[in-house]
Order: C-alpha cells, then sequence, then structure tokens
C-alpha cells in the first residue's frame, strides 16, 4: 500500500533511501567504546576463529557481489585466502572442506534454497558456516553455526539495494574482526577503520541529494538504450558486475559487467558508437595505479565512440576527461568505495525502469526469495 511505502512511490526507491541507515544500523553494538571489534553474538569461540585458515563465500546474485567485496577486504585485512563461489556451483564440484575453512554464507531473505544446500554440505564436510543474513529466525541463520544479522530492515522489491550495503558491512565487521583477534591488523588501523565505516552513511546521504538529478537526466537521455556494458577494477569490479544486475532485472536491458582489465580480451568488440558503457572509477588519491588504468579504459571506449558514464571520487582531475557523464561520490578508502559506489547505479537503474512504464518492485519472471534448487 501507499502507506507502507512511506510517500515513496515504490519500495525500490524507499529502500534505497534506506541505504544510508541500513550501514548505520548494521554497525551499531558492533565495536566497543576503544574502537575494538565486539562480534560475541556470533557465539563462535576466538580460539576457534584464530585457527581458520581459508574462507569460502556461498551466495548467490547480489549476495555474491558482497562476497567479491568481501574477498579484497579480508585478504587484504587477514591474509587467509576467500574464495567466492555461486551457492549452485559449489555444491556440485566436491570443494575441498575442512575444520579450518569459514564457509560464509550470504542471503538477504535467509530462504534461498541453491545456498541453504551449499551450507548443508559444507557442515556435512566438516566445516563451520557463519551465516550473513537480513532476516531473523529464517532457515539459513538456523542451520548454520553462527550468525551476523545485518539490519537493514526488510528489504520487499525484488530487487536488492539496502541489503546489498548491509552485507557489505557485516563482511566488513568479519574481516575486522578476524584481523583483530589472528593480530594481522595494528588496533589503531583497525580503529581507523571503524571511524572511517561510521562516516559512510553521511556520504551516501550525499550522493542521494546531490546526484539524482544528472542520474535521472542521463536515465532520460539513454532511455532508448537496448544494451550498456559495465566495468570496474578491484573492489569496482562486483560493483559493475552488480549495476549490470540491476538494469538487467528491473529496466530488462540487456547488460555486462566485467573486469575493466578483461576489454582488450574480448568486450572490447562489443563497443560501436553510441553504446553506453559504464565505468567504476577508483580513487586517484595516493597514487593508486589501478586508477591511471581505468581512465586508459575509459579512453579506449571513448575512442571507439561509447557514450561513458563514469562514477568517480570527487576532485578527480580525470574523470571528465573522456566523460558524457560522471556521478560523483565523496571521497572515501578504496576497500570501503563499493558502499558509495553502487548507490548512483542503484538510482540510475530505479530511473531506466520508471521511464520505461514497468514495475520496479516487481519484475517480470523473478521473485524476491528463491526457494527451489
Ligand atoms: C538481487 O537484486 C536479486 N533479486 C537476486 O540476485 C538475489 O540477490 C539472490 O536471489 C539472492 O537472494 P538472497 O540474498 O535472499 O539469498
Amino acid at each position: 500500500s501507499a502507506a507502507e511505502k512511506g510517500g515513496w512511490d515504490s519500495f525500490m526507491d524507499k529502500e534505497i533511501h534506506e541505504d544510508p541507515a541500513a550501514v548505520s544500523n548494521t554497525l551499531l553494538g558492533r565495536y566497543d567504546e576503544s574502537g575494538d571489534l565486539d562480534l560475541d553474538e556470533v557465539h563462535i569461540d576466538e580460539d576457534v576463529f584464530r585457527q581458520i585458515d581459508k574462507i569460502i563465500v556461498v551466495a548467490c546474485g547480489t549476495a555474491s557481489y558482497t562476497g567479491l567485496v568481501a574477498k579484497y577486504a579480508i585478504e587484504h585485512w587477514v591474509r587467509i585466502p576467500v574464495e567466492v563461489e555461486l551457492a549452485h556451483e559449489f555444491r556440485y564440484r566436491d570443494p575441498i572442506l575442512t575444520p579450518r575453512t569459514l564457509v560464509v554464507a550470504i542471503s538477504q531473505s535467509g530462504e534461498t534454497m541453491d545456498t541453504l544446500m551449499a551450507l548443508r554440505h559444507a557442515r556435512e564436510q566438516g566445516s563451520r558456516v557463519l551465516a550473513i543474513c537480513n532476516t531473523q529466525g529464517s532457515t539459513i541463520p538456523r542451520e548454520s553455526d553462527a550468525v551476523l544479522y545485518t539490519h537493514a530492515g526488510p528489504e520487499v522489491a525484488v530487487a536488492s539495494t539496502k541489503a546489498f550495503l548491509a552485507q557489505i558491512v557485516a563482511a566488513y565487521l568479519l574481516g575486522l574482526y578476524l584481523a583483530q583477534v589472528k593480530g594481522t591488523m595494528y588496533r589503531d588501523e583497525i580503529h581507523q577503520t571503524i571511524d572511517n565505516l561510521k562516516d559512510m552513511p553521511a556520504k551516501i546521504q550525499k550522493v542521494l541529494d546531490s546526484q539524482a538529478d544528472v542520474i535521472n537526466q542521463t536515465a532520460q537521455r539513454m532511455s532508448k538504450a537496448r544494451s550498456f556494458l559495465f566495468l570496474g577494477r578491484h573492489v569496482g569490479y562486483p560493483v559493475a558486475l552488480e549495476g549490470a544486475l540491476k538494469l538487467k532485472e528491473i529496466a530488462y536491458i540487456f547488460t555486462e559487467g566485467f573486469a575493466a582489465g578483461e576489454l582488450k580480451h574480448g568486450p572490447i568488440a562489443l563497443v560501436e558508437p553510441g553504446e553506453p558503457v559504464v565505468v567504476i572509477v577508483p580513487s586517484a588519491r595516493g597514487r593508486n595505479v589501478l586508477h591511471d588504468k581505468v581512465i586508459s579504459a575509459i579512453e579506449e571506449v571513448k575512442a571507439r565512440g561509447a557514450f561513458t558514464i563514469v562514477v568517480a571520487e570527487e576532485g578527480d582531475p580525470d574523470a571528465d576527461r573522456y566523460a558524457d557523464v560522471v556521478f560523483w561520490r565523496p571521497p572515501c578508502p578504496t576497500l570501503l568505495s563499493p558502499l558509495v559506489d553502487v548507490v548512483p547505479l542503484q538510482l540510475f537503474a530505479l530511473d531506466m525502469a520508471r521511464l520505461k512504464g514497468l514495475d520496479v518492485d516487481k519484475p517480470r519472471n523473478l521473485a524476491k526469495s528463491v526457494t527451489v534448487e
């Protein structure tokens, strides 16, 4: 009903605007006054965590992109390998699991059958399973050894938005906690990262407030486009995949997201005059080598006539050189940037779907939770 949507004309619109709250509520109560991580709620012994030598994330769709973000952050912070696997592939390939493997099952609904089957398999093989889940008391957390809840609040729209941000925060918390118990980061660094995370809701809010108009104008210009390519590197790669999935599922536009480095290995053949290409640009600060590589990817597609839509950090001196449009986001540490970079892509998909007159909350052929294998 209109009342449930709280004044917004769709749940998706409402839920995107709850992105900042999803982040702050998921952080709440997970660290103490000094800034140390406090995850007692997880009920896994610190000693057990200390022994973990590998993480395998199992998930589907958007939740699997959270897993990719987690891989970049946790491998950097904790120095243990993190594999990310689509739950339906994992289950049927005889994965290598030991008691020292932590399987992390990520699911908004907690009812996705593919993810449930994967976690059952992992537990049968003797691994511990930690669920990251947004739905209290759902099947996946009930069948897991432990759970770290995301506090995004109920998500109604089929396209996942605020739950994605909350999952990313939960994955960071898990990574920082592991770094704390294993001693792979200085306490100061952990506290600084928590402080940086606390700043993210205001930055997300700024994207929502300041970029809505340019995003809407861009959607109007692009309303007839038949396909989109999305490119990113490092943590921008899962953001590209998520931006592509959003546009595909609610606006029914053919999209492909890929790692920008792959461009020359095939996808650049698709670029012809007018082809829209969305590029996530990493921060230019700290002489980030990836920044320049992504800028030259924009140059490459621009030279072939692409219409380039760029997501970049405020103050980036190179972002608009080859861009037709820029969606700006506030500066933040690279590993945390998916929390701001994905927001304009959520709004863009919403605007594109609306302009096509589609039911954004209930796209055709899709269910909110996929409870069959
Ligand atoms: C996201 O927009 C999709 N509707 C879908 O990919 C979803 O993320 C996937 O089905 C997993 O759902 P879950 O998080 O409830 O397990």
